[in-house]
């Protein structure tokens, strides 16, 4: 190996040890990091879809602890645990009936860079927040999404913790609970990812004459245990890799909704329209050897819009006339909230309070929520139901 080569290595190297430092800085020192979210009362019942009042009562009359106070009897706001404990106990847990079956939402789109990462991410913590059970697969080797969970994916996670172990062509394990990981969100786990689940492709690759049918065993064996874990959440939301391999393939075929985000660019509209049609093209061939693929929605997401950028506006409006009515109404703006966020290794949702201006932020968020709403909605049709009734509404229908 000549000297210049050599410099990759020492590039890998001298990046690690700042990604590392980084963590450290943005996490607590246990390396994992804190969520120190706060809910204001008027929020909190918001939240609820009920009154101020309603949670008054229920705090004075013992259904509720007493509220949260802080230095000079000042109220601090209610953590999200509190929350969660305020929805079961006033009737406003969002959860699915036991009948209902799991959303498991495929974040997929084969450029690299369209925001699935962050799209998973905002998505997994915008249903955290609404007080859904959420199960996170990180299923790309990059492991972005992990990261933005507050693991370093080459120093806090191994192989024998990701998908490797259960996908691998020798498994060591016979269902995925092992890899199910707790967040600092009460209510989100995530299955974690590092470089070496890359590992699964290599192997089937070199499966030779076998590999088509250790293939379609990988797929409905990560279809069946993602069902089988999905059994005690409400949405479950993959991040695949931005490519089509075995991974991608199994995890388009385990979903069954489709969230195709993209940019408002030229490049990332052609190379979307060239994913759908490999889609089309692989469905089939799965079809015809006689694996199923059956989706509940697909839609398409404008994922960084710039409202500033009139070629963004364009290329939008050609991307509603292609698209139609499988294009989300509702794009979720380009923000410096969100990409600071990520360098913080967050996602806007965990914000205690804004990294640019306030209004900044709250535009930011304000978006975030009526766009990853749209997805919402969808999940509840799929339980034959609409938005969560809200106290208003149920006392003028009286
Ligand atoms: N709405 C947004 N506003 C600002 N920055 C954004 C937005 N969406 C994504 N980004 C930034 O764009 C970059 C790419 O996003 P992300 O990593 O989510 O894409 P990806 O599709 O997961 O990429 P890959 O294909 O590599 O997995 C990141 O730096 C992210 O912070
Ligand atoms: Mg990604």
């Amino acid at each position: 190996m000549n000297e210049i080569v050599a410099q990759i290595g020492d590039l890998a190297d001298a990046g690690e040890k700042m990604i590392e430092r980084l963590r450290r800085k943005a996490f607590l020192p246990e390396s994992r990091k804190g969520l120190n979210l706060r809910f204001g009362i008027a929020e909190a019942a918001q939240l609820l879809g009920c009154s101020t009042n309603r949670i008054r009562m229920a705090e004075d009359d013992g259904r509720l602890p007493p509220p949260p106070a802080g230095e000079n009897g000042r109220r601090v706001g209610y953590t999200i645990e509190e929350l969660l404990n305020m929805r079961e106990v006033l009737g406003a847990a969002p959860h699915r009936a036991p009948l209902d079956v799991p959303a498991v939402i495929a974040v997929q789109n084969f450029k690299g860079g369209v925001g699935k990462s962050t799209v998973t991410t905002h998505l997994a913590h915008y249903f955290a927040v609404q007080g859904y059970r959420v199960l996170v697969v990180d299923c790309d080797s990059q492991a972005t999404t992990t990261t933005l969970f507050g693991f370093n994916p080459h120093f806090n996670i191994t192989r024998e913790e990701t998908l490797y172990p259960y996908l691998s062509i020798d498994p060591t394990q016979a269902d995925l609970l092992y890899a199910v990981k707790r967040t600092p969100w009460p209510n989100v786990d995530l299955i974690p990812s590092n470089l070496e689940l890359f590992d699964v492709e290599y192997e089937l690759a070199a499966g030779g004459a076998d590999g088509q049918s250790v293939l379609a065993a990988r797929f409905r064996k990560l279809k069946a245990g993602l069902m089988d874990l999905a059994r005690d959440y409400d949405v479950v939301i993959l991040d695949p890799p931005p490519a089509l391999g075995t991974i991608s393939l199994a995890v388009m075929q385990a979903a069954n909704a489709l969230l195709v985000p993209l940019a408002a660019t030229t490049p990332d509209f052609c190379s979307t329209v060239q994913f759908l049609s490999m889609m089309d093209q692989v469905i089939a061939q799965l079809v015809s050897a006689g694996i199923t693929v059956d989706y509940n929605f697909v839609r398409l997401i404008c994922s960084k819009f710039d409202s500033n950028d009139p070629s963004h506006a364009m290329i939008r409006t050609v991307m509603e006339q292609t698209f139609g009515p499988a294009l989300l109404p509702v794009p979720i703006l380009e923000s410096a909230e969100i990409s600071h966020a990520a360098m913080r290794m967050m996602t806007v949702y965990e914000l205690e309070k804004p990294i640019g201006t306030p209004k900044t932020h709250k535009r930011s968020k304000a978006n975030l929520d009526e766009a990853l709403s749209q997805i919402e909605q969808l999940v509840r049709q799929g339980w034959g139901r609409v938005a969560p009734a809200r106290e208003e509404d149920v006392l003028n229908a009286a």
